[in-house]
């Protein structure tokens, strides 16, 4: 008899044959349907080959739409030409959404150019300052990237966005570039007038991608992720219509597909079906739901609370309604309510999370109200808010 090892078949996935390749932050070889993003940003970029600066860029568009992939891919590419040309540029990359403070993104920046910096202790002002001399010594051309910069747009950090806006003036043997890049276009319209006009001397605006691409976009991962012939045909055809509802969302739509492999993976299936697509789907949803109502400050979760109650006993859930019961339950918990101008904005709030929409409800004489829609399955939300021990009263 031939002995098989004990760990042939162990932890040997009949589904994935990479699974990293479906998670976020992997950079593929290729990007489909990004191909003139890509050309104007390496053409932006590419005077730092030769030493010039290139204009500062902003660019912005909805989550998942390639963004990150494209200045990642592209600053890589730059990178290996510099390299292979001897050309002093660099680039580097931070996140602001990771290191959501003035300090720690500028000692980030350091970090990446080989400063020893303590974590705390040091001014803002001093390790700028540290980073300037840094640079001034490397020489050179150097491309800082700023991903998700709009987490940088509070007064506490509008200051050093401001310096890095001028750093230039600061240097005498190297130069700067800037690239920002956000989710949010609208932090273009809080920031100093200066520094968006510096920011923004070039913009590329990322659109979302329709179901065809988001397709091809998943098709051209499908082969490294899957073993072969474990994806019914559908599959990917149903994921990238489910995203494309959803704005578009490349990241949405990966890891979807990554989802519903695992929970293939986890039935013991030889295929992916559709059925696991949906499953994945409403994991996803409680997921996130918990995720977005836990962190939810204790007002806007009883707001939310009176909500849902109201759901189940009316048809048509307006604002007045909601203000009332949010009170009955301010009572039960022994809470002072907030005033209705207030619960107002928190629906606001809400709407904008994506947990409920609003409607405008013309009333004849009664005048105009709102109407609430709870756009997350009520379960869902239930046991989100039931997480919060002040709401164990529900
Ligand atoms: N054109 C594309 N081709 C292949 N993968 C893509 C493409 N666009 C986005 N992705 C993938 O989708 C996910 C989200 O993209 P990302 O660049 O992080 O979006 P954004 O930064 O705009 O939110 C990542 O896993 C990324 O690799
Ligand atoms: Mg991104």
């Amino acid at each position: 008899m031939t002995s098989q090892n004990l760990f042939s078949n162990l932890g040997k996935s009949r589904i994935f044959k990479n699974r990293s390749v479906l998670v976020s932050d992997f950079v593929p070889l290729t990007l489909p349907h990004r191909e003139n993003e890509i050309t104007r940003l390496a053409q932006i970029m590419s005077p730092a080959l030769n030493g010039t600066r290139p204009n500062n860029i902003f660019m912005y568009g909805l989550t998942g739409t390639g963004k990150t992939a494209v200045a990642k891919y592209v600053s890589n590419m730059l990178t290996d030409e510099a390299n292979r040309r001897g050309s002093p540029a660099t680039v580097i990359y931070v996140n602001a959404r990771k290191d959501d403070t003035s300090y720690r993104i500028i000692t980030q920046i350091g970090r990446l150019l080989d400063l020893k910096l303590p974590f705390t202790g040091l001014s803002v002002a001093e390790v700028y300052s540290r980073v300037v001399s840094r640079i001034d010594k490397r020489g050179g051309m150097i491309i800082i990237t700023i991903d998700e910069i709009d987490n940088l747009i509070r007064e506490s950090n509008l200051n050093l966005l401001y310096k890095l806006s001028r750093i230039n003036s600061d240097l005498r043997n190297a130069q700067v570039s800037l690239i920002g890049i956000t989710n949010d276009a609208r932090v273009l319209e809080v920031l100093d007038p200066r520094v968006k006009s510096s920011l923004g001397e070039e913009e590329i605006v990322f659109a979302p991608y329709n179901a065809e691409q988001l397709r091809d976009i998943l098709h051209a991962r499908v082969h490294d992720a899957f073993v072969e012939d474990s994806l019914e045909d559908d599959v990917v055809p149903y994921v990238a219509s489910l995203a494309a509802k959803d704005h578009g969302d490349a990241r949405k739509a990966v890891d979807l597909l990554r989802k519903a492999g695992e929970v293939a993976e986890r039935l013991n299936s030889n295929r992916v079906t559709i059925d696991h697509v949906k499953q994945a789907l409403s994991e996803i949803e409680v997921d996130t739901t918990l995720e977005i109502v836990t962190k939810l400050p204790l007002h806007s979760k009883l707001v939310l609370a009176s909500a849902l109650e109201l759901q189940n006993k009316k048809e048509i859930v307006v604002t007045g309604d909601i203000y009332t019961g949010y009170i009955m339950l301010c009572k039960k918990t022994g809470l002072e309510p907030l005033t209705s101008r207030r619960v107002s904005e928190i629906l606001n709030e809400l709407d904008m999370v994506g947990i409920i929409s609003t409607k405008i409800l013309n009333r004849g004489r009664f005048g105009r109200t709102k109407r609430v829609v709870l756009n997350i399955k009520p379960t869902n939300i239930l046991e989100a808010l039931k997480k919060d021990d002040a709401l164990k009263i529900m």
